[in-house]
């Protein structure tokens, strides 16, 4: 398949860097200056809210923490404004601003089908493995009277074999992204469950 949004790079920022990151006020700005599709600026703060939590539940310190977090709330950052240019203008944006490179390559591996980076990192495979399906629960949750209210396993494995609900949501990357995470799809919906930012 052709990599549509190839960035034929596989360096991103620079080692000098390692421990720099911005202030979730600073990141939020930048989304702010960036972004005005509210339910893009949701996507983003579900996916940072749950990254944050499972660094948290892997008993990382709170540094590390802030690095998963700032990495999902920021990895759509530059899809609003310039579609064609996914992620190569936030990755190009983060290194200008001396950015942390873990949290660069995290970014630059969301979509290893599009971006032509594979995720290595334990952090970047948990960005790759919450984005599409945090998407698909959360229009799930928005289906259901009761929101994420008494949410199974199974109604959402549901919603993943009707190819017509969400269509827009990646059933291959779903799959593969569990897989290149080596966590079971049950378990990640269960914590996308669990954790989700609601409303
Ligand atoms: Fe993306
Ligand atoms: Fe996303």
């Amino acid at each position: 398949m052709e990599l549509t949004h190839d960035l034929k790079r596989s360096d991103f920022g620079s080692k000098d860097d390692l421990g720099s990151i911005m202030t979730e006020s600073e990141a939020m700005q930048l989304l702010e200056n960036w972004v005005e599709n509210e339910k893009l600026v949701f996507h983003m703060k579900q996916v940072g809210h749950l990254m944050k939590v499972y660094a948290l539940k892997k008993g990382y310190d709170e540094k590390e923490q802030h690095l998963w977090f700032v990495a999902g709330l920021l990895h759509d950052a530059d899809w609003d404004k310039w579609p064609d240019e996914h992620c190569r203008k936030i990755i190009e944006e983060l290194e200008a601003r001396n950015q942390d490179p873990r949290v660069i390559k995290a970014i630059a591996s969301h979509g290893p089908r599009f971006f032509g980076v594979q995720p290595e990192s334990e952090m970047d495979k948990m960005l790759y493995a919450f984005d599409e399906l945090s998407g698909l629960i959360h229009a799930y949750s928005l289906m259901r009277p009761q929101g994420y209210e008494s949410m199974e396993i199974k109604g959402v494995k549901k919603r993943l074999k009707d190819k017509s609900f969400a269509a827009q949501v990646s059933r291959e990357d779903i799959a593969d992204a569990s897989q290149r995470a080596g966590i079971s799809l049950e378990e990640l919906i269960q914590f996308v469950i669990d954790n989700q930012l609601r409303s």
